[in-house]
């Protein structure tokens, strides 16, 4: 486990004006909700999502794509925010300007107190006409699943973002903005293997900005980030701003409770 944070990156955190923090599926991992390309324990050692993350399969197989989006959501409700959600919100807090943005669909960041989270590739607890009519109240007990969007009659269906999707064109625009506006940005928890999610760390770094990646393992942005954090993010986010404000008397660094 990390013990020591570069002294350097303790000096840009402490001046920057405008931080980015960019989050996967590994940043869940620790609230127990788990990554998508871990064998042993990613969902995709126990399912195929490209069999189940595309319209395609939601036009072939309707009822086993509503019930495993189901399943997942049952999960994300019983997940608990961890140590690095929260020095996320006490991040925000420090800089003068912090923006969020996740590829994660399971509301954690909202849910530990982050107020404004761009999400990259929607929210499951969502639902939305797999039509043209927008979102819709997620319905307690229908009769068919997937349930009929009250407007058109069409299949509701998770308001993800799918496999061969577009992302929500205001989402992906201000997330390419403040990759390119900011001093600094982390890149925590993500394999940076699937764009345009992948490409924003490389849009910050080219503006000319510092980048951190908090990941126990290599990724593909490891050789050109400016710092590597190896460890896991809800031990590395606490001790990160432990020794980057500690001094600093009279400020707590969690006012929150868990
Ligand atoms: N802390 C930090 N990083 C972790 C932790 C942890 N506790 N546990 C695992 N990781 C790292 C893994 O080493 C891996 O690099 O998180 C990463 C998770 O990678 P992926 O499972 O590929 O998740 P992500 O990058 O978010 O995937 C991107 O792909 O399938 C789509 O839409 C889906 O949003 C997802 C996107």
């Amino acid at each position: 486990m990390i013990s020591t944070i570069p002294g350097d990156l303790l000096g840009v955190l402490r001046s920057a004006r405008h931080v980015v923090v960019l989050t996967g599926a590994g940043f869940s991992a620790e609230s127990g909700v788990p990554t998508f390309r871990e064998a042993q324990t990613g969902l995709w050692a126990r399912f195929r999502p490209e069999e189940l993350a595309t319209p395609e399969a939601f036009a072939r197989h309707p009822r086993e794509v509503w019930d495993w989006y189901a399943w997942r959501r049952v999960l994300v409700a019983k997940a608990r925010p961890h140590a690095g959600h929260r020095a996320l919100v006490e991040l925000a807090r420090r800089v003068p300007t912090l923006t969020l943005i996740t590829q994660n669909v399971d509301g954690l960041h909202q849910r530990s107190g982050c107020r404004e989270v761009i999400e990259l590739h929607g929210n499951l607890t969502r639902v939305r006409c797999a039509g043209t009519c927008g979102t819709s109240p997620l319905p307690e007990s229908p009769d068919t699943l997937p349930p009929p969007c009250p407007c058109c009659g069409q299949p509701l269906r998770p308001d993800v973002v799918w496999f061969g999707e577009s992302l929500p064109a205001d989402a992906l625009a201000q997330a390419w903005q403040a990759a390119g506006a900011c001093d600094l940005l982390f890149s925590i928890g993500t394999s940076t293997l699937v764009y345009p999610a992948a490409a924003l760390p490389e849009v910050a770094l080219d503006a000319g900005a510092s980048v951190v990646e908090v990941n126990p393992d290599e990724t593909p942005l490891s050789r050109r980030a400016t710092w590597c954090l190896r460890g896991k993010a809800a031990s590395v986010l606490p001790l990160l701003l432990e020794r980057t404000w500690a001094q600093e008397k009279g400020k707590p660094l969690q006012s929150d409770d868990d």
